[in-house]
């Protein structure tokens, strides 16, 4: 009877609708130390065209512009195990989400941007966002969809990125109606050698960093449809 029940249930339409969310894989022991080995020095090269800081930006040094950015960071290599096979994982697992209203349909991406942030102690980052306006490659329109993080260096055991929105939903049933976090201190298996990929447009902000010398190199995503 119990089991005719659930049957039923489970063939009852449902429909969930598009919504953040925040993804992330370790790269394998053998990419991150090869990546870690070339990257380090590309950024200490970098170091010496460090170009404007970032708004909101305490006690840390970047290479970000708002402008298209293409630099060693997107050496082929990189853009393979870090971004390409990132995104490919991440749109197989919301693809292969039961009950989606829409899946994620794309031609191709593109990276316009990447750029590193070296954190000193204590060092953090206000909320913010990635989202742009689209761009145009080849009379095509690339539209802002996805960001990454690649923890390069970091020695304490605990991230300090936080992820936020404030997408209302009815309290009760769901709890914190009025907005959610998501501390990626809370997650032990998010520390160096971690890619974090999620919305261009979804809020995040980086806590007082813990040690110094904490290295995050960040790729900004463009779909076309
Ligand atoms: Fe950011």
């Amino acid at each position: 009877m119990i089991k005719e029940v659930v049957v039923i249930l489970l063939n009852m339409p449902l429909k969930i609708f598009q919504s953040p969310f925040v993804y992330w894989r370790q790269l394998s022991e053998d990419d991150h130390k090869r990546i870690k080995s070339k990257m380090m020095k590309d950024i200490n090269l970098l170091d010496e065209v460090k170009q404007d800081k970032d708004d909101g930006l305490h006690n840390a040094t970047t290479n970000y512009v708002t402008k298209y950015n293409k630099n060693e960071l997107v050496s082929e290599d990189y853009i393979k195990t870090i971004v390409k096979d990132t995104v490919t994982e991440l749109i197989q697992r919301i693809n292969g989400s039961k009950n989606l209203l829409y899946t994620i349909d794309y031609v191709d991406h593109a990276v316009l941007n990447a750029w590193y942030t070296k954190y000193e102690k204590g060092g953090n980052f206000d909320w913010h966002d990635h989202y742009s306006v689209p761009y145009i490659i080849n009379d095509h329109v690339y539209h802002s969809s996805f960001s990454l993080i690649y923890i390069l260096n970091d020695e304490s055991d605990k991230n300090v990125t936080i992820f936020g929105t404030n997408q209302t939903v009815c309290s009760p049933p769901f709890q914190n109606s009025s907005g959610i976090l998501l501390d990626t201190g809370d997650f032990d298996d998010i520390k160096e050698g971690t890619v974090i990929i999620f919305p261009s447009n979804l809020s995040h902000k980086v806590l007082q960093s813990i040690n110094s010398n904490r290295i995050v190199v960040s790729y900004n995503i463009y779909s076309r449809y």
